[in-house]
């Protein structure tokens, strides 16, 4: 048994367990000058640090802030080739989806990516998943969905299986974008021979789908979910980023963990993600990245809704390489405020990978925290472009 005392926390700020919804994501317990107890991995104690249990190993984290570790539920991390190109092209007016139609964009990562060998993708996704780390992330979801020909596909979640020996990730099969020909032979192989391997050799724990005009349709995602169900996996979807297609009414009715972008979403939508369990997950490096309209943050929450945040790093919609960045955005962007944008990236972030032993400080939770640089957590939601994170702890280790 190995036991640790963490002490010199000038405040412990934590949500409870979660996951957390509507009001109750912006309530916070505060404890000052507080104390955390590791004993193997996990938290447990947590309290003031004058009524700490005496151990014979304590480590003192010299007066700064504690958080909890945060969880980036959408990334797209893997990835080879580069998007400069579009993003010229874009900023000089030319709109993501017209890009994407021409047979650029993610059209174009792919094939890259296709042409990339494991090893490659290894190397081109660790710097990136360092960044993540360094600016808090301690677990990290990381989707496939640039490699369309299947064997492709596989090697991308095979290079999250090699970078998982070195970072706590979340592996997603996702089905991005339909090929221009034979799109029903795609979608059949999808469900009859991918997600059967994806399965049976653990490759993955969701699948994931573009639910957009320019991408599947509704009835291609129901197709693609059952599938996914039908051999243990959960499901996850990409909806109403352009247009409110469906999906996410979809999504919900299915029980998918979560319901990424959400851009476009109305009030149905906004309903359905309320009256759910699924959680709502937004992206605000989107919003910033292709000036897209805001995913309706605020009034997800104030229907109550179980919001989530992520990076959704990738190098066509969101090169944000910051999960604290992407809390701190979603306060100016969507609306929520500092105690709910924590809440969204540690225990309902969790929940959006299906995880509850995680994102809280609580005992017989994992110990995975953050000492900031600051003694007020505060500094975490407020800090814009440099990294108010100190020292990133996973299972109490440094
Ligand atoms: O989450 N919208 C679809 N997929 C990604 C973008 C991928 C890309 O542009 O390469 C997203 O935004
Ligand atoms: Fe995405």
């Amino acid at each position: 048994m190995t036991e640790t005392l963490f002490t010199g926390i000038s405040q412990l700020v934590t949500p409870a367990s979660g996951p957390q919804r509507g009001a109750a994501m912006r309530e916070l317990t505060v404890i000052e000058n507080a104390a955390l107890l590791v004993r193997d991995g996990l938290i447990a104690w947590v309290g003031a640090e004058k009524e700490a249990p005496s151990t014979p190993e304590t480590h003192d984290l010299g007066g700064v802030a504690v958080v909890p570790g945060l969880v980036d539920p959408h990334t797209h991390a893997v990835w080879a080739g580069n998007r400069l190109a579009d993003f010229e092209a874009r900023v000089a007016g030319v709109p993501y989806e017209t890009i994407l139609a021409a047979g650029g964009g993610i059209r174009s990562s792919i094939a890259a990516t296709a042409a990339a060998s494991i090893e490659q993708l290894v190397t081109l996704a660790r710097p990136r998943l360092v960044a993540l780390r360094h600016s808090g992330a301690t677990t990290i979801e990381v989707k496939s969905g640039y490699g369309m020909d299947f064997e492709a596909e596989v090697r991308m979640l095979r290079a999250v299986q090699v970078l998982s020996h070195e970072f706590d990730l979340l592996p997603t099969l996702l089905i991005h974008v339909p090929p221009t020909e034979n799109r029903e032979d795609y979608v059949r192989g999808v469900c009859d021979t991918l997600i059967p391997e994806v399965a049976a050799e653990s490759l993955a724990t969701a699948v994931d789908v573009f639910c957009e005009a320019e991408a599947f349709s509704v009835e291609e995602t129901w197709r693609i979910f059952a599938a996914a169900q039908a051999h243990g996996l959960k499901v996850k979807l990409h909806a109403d980023q352009f247009h409110a297609i469906g999906g996410t009414e979809l999504a919900c009715w299915m029980g998918a963990l979560s319901v990424d972008h959400l851009e476009a979403s109305g009030p149905a939508q906004i309903a359905a993600l309320a009256a759910s369990e699924t959680v709502a997950t937004i992206l605000p490096g989107v919003t910033l990245h292709l000036g897209l309209p805001a995913a309706p943050g605020r009034a997800l929450i104030d229907a109550g809704a179980a919001v989530a945040v992520g990076t959704d790093l990738n190098p066509g919609s969101s090169p944000l390489f910051s999960v604290q960045m992407a809390l701190a955005l979603s306060v100016r962007l969507n609306g929520l405020t500092p105690a709910e944008a924590l809440t969204a990236c540690t225990v309902n972030a969790a929940a959006a990978l299906g995880l509850s032993d995680r994102g809280s400080l609580s005992a017989g939770m994992r110990a995975d925290f953050l000492a900031l640089h600051d003694p007020d957590w505060r500094e975490l939601p407020y800090t814009l472009g440099a990294n108010p994170v100190r020292d990133v702890f996973v299972k109490g280790v440094k």
